[in-house]
């Protein structure tokens, strides 16, 4: 189900302190959730977890990330600039990017970060735009369908990431003549999947390829990159996903194909990570009884655009009406001007006053990250709740001046909110 871990009085005392919308995020379930993602593994010696950057890209929470001994994945120039800027250096940085400009290859080595290849032809690049260093990642696409048991997870073959398994085998082949002495293997097969036995399955399919690629090629094969893609229970009726029966069913799976040891685990784990650790409060402020009922809120697809994107569910409880009957359905929309900026449609919810605090569940990942300024709206801001209960302001909300800086028009100052 999803997290209910924080009262209401939480997020009443933080729409006194911040005018919503508003992200809040619980500092103490990030910490909680690295730590046990690090015990879950803890069988395996080298095993890090690069936290996806795109999933929450706010310096406040890469350096808790750091501090619970976690690395960044980074896919743009601008993610590279924030892990650096954070105090990620070296191997604590993987660079998984696709189609991007060569020119992040060169950022991405002169960080010393692990370059995880996506292409056959970005060999070259790479070699143009930074040099091949010693180790390398190459992504792996098996193609078709991503099956557990009887059920299809994903579609590689219609994903444009990764490289089939002979391309693999050639780009290698290569990197070895152009120095590289250790590689390592990563594929991302099923986004927000459910399944426990998804980083089981997959740790099997990399680490036979792994070896199969190290006989054929004279390469050490070093780690491989589970990658992100663990779900998490958006819904009332889902369960967690047990972190620490996986990592023992990947214990399981390595023991019996790598008895010897000797490569290394890594995940980039975004959604999992910080996904239930994260709330968008917002208010009520508008109420429409046409052929439906609506509540209109102050915040909208600019917010958190999975909704408007995927249809995705967030649950939404409405503060002090918790154990109130939900006996009103609802469709709870922003203000843009399209008709899928829905929080919530046909919802059953308790009566809403105008002024209520609704809190929508589970945006810690990909939720502020996705924003956009559609219609001209703004980004809210973001607010860390401390492990000592302090409510600290770890992003401003976005004003008028944010959206005119790139244009060339004169506005006058209090029209840009300052
Ligand atoms: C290369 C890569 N790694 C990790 C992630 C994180 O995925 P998730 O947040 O689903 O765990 C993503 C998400 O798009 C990704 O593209």
């Amino acid at each position: 189900m999803p997290n209910f871990s924080r009262g209401d009085q939480v997020f009443a005392d933080a729409a006194q302190r911040f005018p919503t919308p508003f992200h809040l995020y619980d500092e103490e379930g990030i910490r909680q959730r690295a730590r046990l993602l690090n015990r879950a593994f803890s069988w395996c010696p080298d095993f890090r977890e690069y936290f996806a950057v795109k999933a929450l890209p706010t310096p406040a929470i890469l350096r808790i990330m750091k501090e619970e001994g976690c690395g960044l994945d980074c896919s743009s120039a601008t993610e590279l600039t924030l892990a650096k800027a954070c105090g990620f250096a070296g191997e604590e940085i993987m660079f998984s990017a696709n189609a991007m400009p060569p020119e992040e290859y060169e950022q991405a080595r002169g960080l010393g970060a692990i370059i995880n290849l996506d292409d056959a032809s970005d060999l070259d690049l790479l070699a143009a735009h930074g040099g091949i260093p010693e180790m390398i990642c190459l992504r792996y696409n098996p193609g078709g369908d991503f099956s557990i048991g009887n059920t299809i997870m994903g579609n590689p073959g219609e994903a444009k990431y990764g490289m089939p398994e002979d391309q693999l085998e050639s780009t290698l082949e290569q990197a070895v003549g152009q120095g590289v002495k250790r590689f390592g293997l990563h594929a991302f097969l099923s986004s927000n999947t459910m399944a426990a036995g998804y980083y089981p399955q997959l740790a099997g399919i990399l680490l036979r390829l792994g070896k199969k690629l190290a006989e054929r090629c004279g390469a050490a094969f070093s780690f491989i990159n589970l990658s992100g893609g663990i779900g998490i229970p958006y819904r009332p009726d889902e369960q967690e996903i047990d972190i620490l029966a996986v990592g023992e069913e990947v214990r399981k799976v390595y023991g019996e194909i790598c008895p010897e040891g000797g490569v290394a685990l890594k995940s980039e784990l975004g959604r999992w990570m910080t996904g239930p650790c994260g709330w968008l409060v917002t208010r009520a402020v508008h109420e429409k009884k046409i052929h439906r009922d609506y509540i209109g809120v102050d915040a909208c697809a600019v917010n958190l655009m999975r909704p408007a994107m995927y249809g995705a569910y967030h649950h939404i409880t409405v503060c002090g009406k918790r154990t109130a009957a939900a006996d009103r359905v609802y469709d709870v929309t922003g203000c843009l001007c399209e008709n899928n900026d829905k929080f919530a449609i046909q919802r059953k919810l308790p009566k809403i006053e105008i002024g209520d605090l609704l809190v929508i569940h589970d945006t810690g990942a990909h939720g502020y990250a996705m924003g956009y300024n559609y219609n001209g709206r703004l980004r809210s801001a973001e607010i860390l709740y401390t492990g000592d209960g302090e409510y600290r302001l770890i992003r401003r909300a976005e004003t008028p001046r944010d959206y005119f800086a790139t244009l060339d028009v004169d506005c006058a100052a209090e029209e840009l909110g300052c």
